[in-house]
């Protein structure tokens, strides 16, 4: 006897095609397959095109991660009846012309960070972004960590006054892989390709983070970059942050580790630091706040605390809380599991997933837009203008 079988879903869809299937693919392809089976959305989005230039590999990708169907070539996709969204995961040098031609193609589209590779180009997508916005099309930039609970959770306290008027702000970007002078030279060290090193990649998370949790912008800065490593055996395989090294060896184009001083329009004065050089940390992103009435502090590396300072408490009893952003209460917990069942690295990717659907259905701009990633690359050249310059004041334009 044949059991009953399962309702189907009767949502609409929003078909997806996603170019790159490395370490973004993967996460996006499992932002995509959870976010419908946890939120409640109001658009069923179809995994339906995987998209990546070699046939056998792309083939294999998208049975292990579920696509439909897939492709050699990003024209295809874009100019595609059978999809709705470009979800651009590939490195920084193909964004500005993937996204641009999906967007005149009327497709809503998700471009990874950050945005561009330069100011010149995110001008341009965030011009295609306005322009497409016109006939209904969305387009959002992939700044992943703004959809930390913690992260959601100190923006909404900030906003909420809880630590007052913003004085200083402290933001650190850290990781380790590229400490060894032997790891393999990858496309994130090729300027042509990533468009700057330490600074974009992971430097750009915190110009983001920091403006996202503040509500302010950056309105200048005093920037020092350095290159440690300035050659390196050529990389013969790579994804993500790992890759195999080959016995030919090539120059590094870009910066290794990013430092800066910035000020922020609310008045806030700020350092930051981004590093993949920093032995021992891993995916360390630690923003500490202070304002007039107390502190926020975050480290992704402990990702579901949020620390929060009262000045106003009791002298005597006066400390850091730490509070386990895992309550229904907190932004996005309440689709999870129950208080303190904690979530982990790819959550930000289907919160972003979800986020981005609901926009759709909603015909809302989804956040962060193209303008918030033309914002970022403003700051990211200005950085690189001012260490060229001998570190001297720049201000963001
Ligand atoms: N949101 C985040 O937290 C986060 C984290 C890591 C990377 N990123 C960003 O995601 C993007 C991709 O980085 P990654 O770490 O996934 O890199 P990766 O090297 O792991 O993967 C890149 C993928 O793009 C494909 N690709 C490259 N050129 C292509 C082309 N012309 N056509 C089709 N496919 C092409 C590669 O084959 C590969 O599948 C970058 O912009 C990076 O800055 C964002």
């Amino acid at each position: 006897m044949s059991l009953p079988q399962a309702p189907a879903d009767e949502r609409p869809q929003l078909r997806i095609g996603m170019i790159g299937y490395s370490f973004m693919g993967e996460a996006h392809s499992q932002g995509w397959r959870v976010a419908p089976k946890f939120f409640d959305l109001p658009l069923n989005p179809v995994m339906q095109t995987i998209v990546g230039r070699n046939q056998k590999a792309v083939a294999q990708a998208a049975t292990r991660l579920g696509w439909k169907t897939y492709a050699t070539d990003w024209r295809t996709v874009v100019e595609s009846d059978e999809v709705d969204l470009i979800d651009v995961c590939t490195p920084g040098d193909t964004h500005a012309e993937i996204a641009i031609a999906a967007l005149r193609a009327g497709k809503h589209v998700l471009c990874e960070k950050p945005l561009a590779n330069s100011v010149a180009e995110a001008e341009e997508m965030a011009a295609a972004a306005e322009e497409a916005a016109k006939t209904g099309a969305k387009a959002m930039v992939g700044f992943t960590y703004r959809r930390v609970p913690a992260v959601a959770l100190a923006r909404e306290m900030i906003a909420a006054g809880k630590i007052g008027p913003i004085r200083q702000v402290r933001a650190q970007y850290l990781q380790d892989w590229l400490a060894d002078e032997n790891a393999p030279l990858a496309w994130r060290l090729d300027k042509e390709k990533a468009g700057s090193g330490a600074l974009g990649d992971i430097g750009a998370h915190i110009i983001d983070l920091t403006q996202y949790m503040t509500g302010e912008s950056i309105t200048g800065v005093t920037g020092m970059l350095e290159t440690f490593v300035k050659e390196r055996p050529v990389a013969v395989a790579s994804s993500g942050l790992s890759g195999e090294a080959g016995t030919e060896r090539g120059p590094v184009t870009v910066d290794d580790a990013a430092l800066f001083l910035a000020r922020f329009s609310g008045g806030a004065i700020a350092t930051f630091e981004a590093t993949r050089f920093a032995w021992g940390r891993k995916n360390a992103i630690r923003i500490e706040i202070n304002g007039t009435k107390g502190s926020i502090a975050f480290d992704f590396e402990d990702m579901n605390v949020l620390e929060y300072y009262d000045a106003g408490d009791d002298q005597q009893t006066a400390g850091y809380r730490r509070i386990i952003a895992t309550e229904d209460v907190h932004p996005y917990v309440a689709a999870w599991w129950p208080p303190g069942h904690g979530l982990g690295y790819e959550h930000g990717f289907v919160h972003q997933a979800a986020d981005l659907v609901r926009d759709i259905a909603e015909k809302k701009q989804p956040l962060p837009s193209f303008s918030d990633g033309l914002a970022v690359q403003r700051v990211l050249a200005a950085v690189e203008k001012s260490s060229d310059a001998g570190t001297v004041w720049t201000d963001v334009s």
